[in-house]
C-alpha cells in the first residue's frame, strides 16, 4: 500500500531521505481552502511534507471554495499564506508545489457544484497521475459537514473506484453533545466506513503526546510505578494565555469543556492512563483509550458540586497588557453564562487507578501558556534513622511538558553537599530543543501525513469520541442551568475555587 521514497525533484529531498513511508498518489481536495485553518496550518503542513520528500510525485491538492479563482489565483494566494506562515520559500521547491495546486470555484450547498467538482476530479486526476485515490479534507463551518458528506455521498464521490480509495477528514468541533456526534457519525457511516474516517484532533500531532506512549512503555522506569500504589494523583494543565481571539461567536456556543476538554484534553488523558496496547495498530492503541474511558465514574450531581469547577474570566492583564473580560469580548453576550475555565475531577475505576484522582483543568486567559501533566508520586516509604523529627523532603514528581518548551522533568531529592544527610530536591531534565537538532514538526504535519498514508492510529475513532462526549454530558447539563460569572481576572491562573479544592485534598497546583 505504500512504498518508500525513492529519489524525487530535488537532491536535497532524495539525501534527506527519507527511509519513511510516502503515501500513494492521490488528489488532496481541501474545503474550505481560503479559511484561516487551511492557511495557517494546512498548507503550510502540507508544503513541509513536500519538501521533506513525503508527498508522492502523482499528487495535487485541489482547493475547493467560493471564491471565484482562477487556478493562478489560487497559487498566487496559497504562496502568500505560506509566506506568511513560513517566512521566505525556497523557489525551487515553490515552483514544484505550485504546479500541483488546482482550484473549483463552489458552493458547498449546491448540490451541481458536486458534480463540476466531480468533473474536475477526472480532469486533475488525469493531469497529475493521482490514480483515483482520493482524500476530502472538511476544514469548513461545522454546520457544513453534514451537508457537505451528504453531497459527498449523492454525487457518488464518497465511493471508492476499483483499486483506489476514498478518505475523509473532519475537523473538530465533532458535535456539540453526544445526540449531535452520534448523528454526525451516522450520517458519516451511510457513505464512508470507518477506516476511511479521519476524526482530527490536533493535540494527538504534537511531538510530546506522540511520546507518552514510548516514555511510559519503553521505559522500565515509569511504567511498574504507574498506577495507585505508587502515584498520588496526577494534573493534567492545559492554559492559554489567548482569550477567544475574534471567535466570540464560536465560543458562546461553546465553552471550555466542549473546546478543549472534550477533545483534546481527553485525549492526552487516555494516552497517559490507558492500559498497554496490545500492539501497536492502530486499532490496539485506540480500543485502549477507549477501554480506559470505559473505568471514568460517571459525574454525578454531587461530584459536579465538590469535583468540578468553572470560571470565566474578567478585564485584567496578559503580559503586562491590559485586556478586556470575556464579556466585553466581541461577539459575545454581555451577560454570557459561558465557562473560560474548567477543572474536572477524574476518577477511574480501575485496579490500576482506584483512588488516584485525574485534576484536569483548562483555560483562556490564565497566566502563562502551557500544557503539561504532572504525575505527583507519593512520598517514599523509608524514614531515615535519626532523621524522624526533620522534615523529610518532598515526594517525586514527573512533569511531562507537551508545549511550549517540550520535554519533562523529573523530581528526585538528593543530598546536599558536606557534612550530615541534609536533603533538597533537583530536577533531572530532558528538552527536545537541546536533545535533538531537528525542528519539532507541527501537529498538522504528520497528522495530515498519515491521513494520507490511511493509518488512523493518531484520529480518534468513533466510540472515543461519544465515550468523550458521555462523560461531559451532565456538567454541560448541570452547568447549563446557571451562568458561569466572571470569578477570576485575565492574567491569572483562574478561579481560586480551584486553588482550593485541591487545597482542602492536602495538595497543590505544581504552578499557578
Ligand atoms: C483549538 C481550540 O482546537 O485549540 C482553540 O478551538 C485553542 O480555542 C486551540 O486555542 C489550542 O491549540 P494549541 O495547539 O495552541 O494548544
Amino acid at each position: 500500500m505504500t512504498r518508500t521514497a525513492t529519489a524525487s525533484w530535488e537532491e536535497r529531498v532524495s539525501n534527506g531521505a527519507t527511509a519513511e513511508a510516502i503515501p500513494e498518489p492521490c488528489v488532496f481536495v481541501l474545503f474550505g481552502a481560503s479559511g484561516d485553518l487551511a492557511r495557517r496550518k494546512l498548507l503550510p503542513a502540507l508544503f513541509r511534507l513536500f519538501e521533506r520528500g513525503l508527498l508522492p510525485e502523482g499528487f495535487a491538492l485541489v482547493g475547493a471554495s467560493l471564491a471565484a479563482m482562477d487556478r493562478e489565483a489560487f497559487r498566487a494566494s496559497v504562496r502568500e499564506s505560506l509566506e506568511q506562515a513560513m517566512g521566505a520559500l525556497d523557489g525551487i521547491a515553490w515552483q514544484v508545489f505550485a504546479r500541483k495546486l488546482e482550484h473549483v470555484t463552489m458552493d458547498l450547498s449546491r448540490t451541481e457544484d458536486y458534480s463540476r467538482l466531480a468533473e474536475r476530479l477526472g480532469q486533475v486526476e488525469r493531469e497529475h497521475g493521482t490514480r483515483g485515490n482520493r482524500l476530502f479534507y472538511l476544514s469548513v463551518a461545522p454546520s457544513l459537514f453534514g451537508p457537505v458528506v451528504d453531497h459527498l455521498g449523492a454525487s457518488g464521490l464518497s465511493r471508492a473506484r476499483a483499486g483506489a480509495w476514498a478518505r475523509i477528514i473532519v475537523e473538530k468541533p465533532f458535535g456539540t453533545d453526544l445526540a449531535s456526534a452520534r448523528a454526525l457519525n451516522a450520517r458519516l457511516h451511510r457513505y464512508f466506513d470507518e477506516p476511511s474516517i479521519f476524526r482530527m484532533d490536533h493535540y494527538l500531532g504534537k511531538e510530546m503526546v506522540q511520546n507518552l506512549l514510548v516514555l511510559r512503555f519503553a521505559n522500565r522506569l515509569f511504567e511498574p510505578l504507574w498506577n495507585r500504589q505508587h502515584i498520588d494523583h496526577v494534573q493534567i494543565t492545559n492554559a492559554e494565555t489567548l482569550g477567544v481571539e475574534g471567535r466570540g461567536g464560536y465560543y458562546e456556543q461553546s465553552g471550555v469543556v466542549r473546546d478543549m476538554i472534550q477533545g483534546h484534553v481527553f485525549q492526552v488523558l487516555s494516552l497517559l492512563a490507558m492500559e498497554p496496547p496490545e500492539d501497536l495498530s492502530p486499532e490496539s492503541v485506540r480500543s485502549a483509550k477507549v477501554e480506559l474511558l470505559q473505568t471514568a465514574r460517571a459525574f454525578s450531581p454531587e461530584r459536579i458540586r465538590t469535583e468540578c469547577i468553572r470560571g470565566q474570566y474578567g478585564a485584567g492583564q496578559v503580559s503586562g497588557a491590559p485586556v478586556p473580560g470575556y464579556r466585553q469580548e466581541p461577539g459575545v453576550a454581555v451577560d454570557s453564562g459561558v465557562e473560560t475555565y474548567a477543572l474536572l475531577t477524574m476518577r477511574f475505576d480501575s485496579l490500576r487507578w482506584a483512588g488516584v484522582p485525574f485534576y484536569v483543568r483548562s483555560g483562556k486567559r490564565l497566566e502563562e501558556r502551557v500544557t503539561e501533566v504532572a504525575v505527583q508520586f507519593k512520598p517514599g516509604l523509608f524514614r531515615f534513622p535519626g532523621l524522624e523529627g526533620q522534615e523529610q523532603t518532598g515526594a517525586n514528581q514527573l512533569v511531562l511538558r507537551i508545549q511550549p518548551k517540550e520535554g519533562l522533568v523529573l523530581r528526585i531529592n538528593t543530598k546536599v553537599p558536606g557534612r550530615g544527610l541534609g536533603m533538597r530536591e533537583v530536577d533531572l531534565s530532558f528538552l527536545y530543543a537541546q536533545a535533538f537538532d531537528e525542528r519539532l514538526p507541527e501537529a498538522y504535519e504528520p497528522l495530515l501525513l498519515e491521513g494520507l498514508l490511511g493509518i488512523s492510529t493518531l484520529y480518534t475513532r468513533r466510540d472515543m469520541v461519544e465515550r468523550s462526549w458521555e462523560l461531559v454530558m451532565p456538567v454541560l447539563e448541570a452547568w447549563s442551568e446557571t451562568k458561569a460569572e466572571p470569578n477570576y481576572a485575565a492574567g491569572t491562573w483562574g478561579p481560586a475555587a480551584a486553588r482550593q479544592l485541591l487545597e482542602g485534598q492536602g495538595r497543590a497546583w505544581n504552578r499557578g
